[in-house]
């Protein structure tokens, strides 16, 4: 579904970006494997190397924050510089810092925002020299784009319907929203599709049992047990249900679909 097509995916270390990763190399995708963490980073891209028969040329590693606007040049110049062009963007990287409002930090507001939202934004306007410069340039010679190019971007369905306690990747995740339909309707004659996944409740680090980690990250046990008791399939989704909407956004399956988002709930409903 993916041959010959370059993708970067953001924060594909571990979890959902993980299994994009894999789900693309699979179909026979080269991937630029960003990452913070470098150790999982390598990893993913090692799993990718296996995954592709062996073939190392199948992911290369990028390690960098999307928050930093710089950094996401250099991810997309990673891109040309190691396979020449770039066809699909994944904007997987977040991070929650979860507080209620009347104790949440400025440091906990900004950084779920400068991740989830302007990260996004970052990678977005850092391919322009790579997808919409190069579609135009097509467009201006014969009059057509050679093929669609996608972006993917990450919405949640905590934040469609709002979440006590993340005030701040509610705000991220939803400002997302407008940014996606914006940019599907700015690109839309570049043949540059943009569009969404939605998670509902997913089995990945970000929603393991809070007090089981120290890092800040995760879900109090009774409030996870209890939303779990809540989902229609009575269990959780695997970040591999969630990578294989955006290997259809990613392919040409989904060539005449921009400016939409699939939720991957498991029939978890949005009010
Ligand atoms: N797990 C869920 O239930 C769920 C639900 C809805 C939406 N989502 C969204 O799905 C996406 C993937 O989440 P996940 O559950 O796999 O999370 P995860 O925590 O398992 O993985 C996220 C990865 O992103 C990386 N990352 C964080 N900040 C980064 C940065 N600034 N630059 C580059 N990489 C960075 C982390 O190091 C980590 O490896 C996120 O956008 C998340 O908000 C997840």
């Amino acid at each position: 579904m993916l041959a010959d097509r370059v993708a970067v995916v953001t924060g594909a270390g571990r979890g959902i970006g993980r299994a994009i990763a894999l789900a693309f190399v699979e179909n026979g995708a080269r991937v630029v494997v960003n990452e913070l963490d470098e150790q999982a980073g390598a990893e993913t891209v090692a799993l990718c190397h296996e995954r592709a028969g062996g073939d190392d040329a199948a992911a290369v590693l990028h390690i960098g924050s999307v928050a930093d606007a710089d950094t996401a040049r250099a991810l997309m110049a990673q891109a040309k510089a190691r396979y020449g062009k770039l066809d699909v963007l994944v904007n997987n990287a977040g991070v929650t810092r979860d507080a209620m409002t009347h104790k949440m930090s400025d440091d906990d507001w900004r950084q779920v925002i400068d991740v989830n939202l302007t990260g996004t934004f970052n990678c977005c306007r850092a391919t322009v020299p790579l997808m919409r410069d190069v579609a135009k340039a097509e467009l201006d010679a014969s009059g057509h784009v050679a093929y669609h190019r996608k972006i993917v971007n990450f919405f949640s369905t905590a934040a469609i319907n709002g979440n006590v306690g993340q005030i701040n990747y509610c705000a991220a995740k939803l400002g997302n929203v407008g940014l996606t339909r914006s940019l599907a309707r700015e690109w839309a004659r570049f043949r540059i599709n943009v569009n969404a996944v939605a998670p509902g409740f997913t089995d990945t680090r970000m929603t393991q049992e809070k007090e089981l980690r120290d890092d800040g990250l995760g879900i109090p046990r009774a409030q996870r047990d209890a939303f779990i008791a809540r989902l229609p399939f009575g269990e959780p989704a695997q970040p591999e249900h969630v990578a294989r909407v955006a290997l259809f956004f990613a392919s040409a399956l989904s060539d005449w679909v921009t400016g939409q988002t699939i939720n991957v709930s498991g029939g978890h409903q949005i009010p």
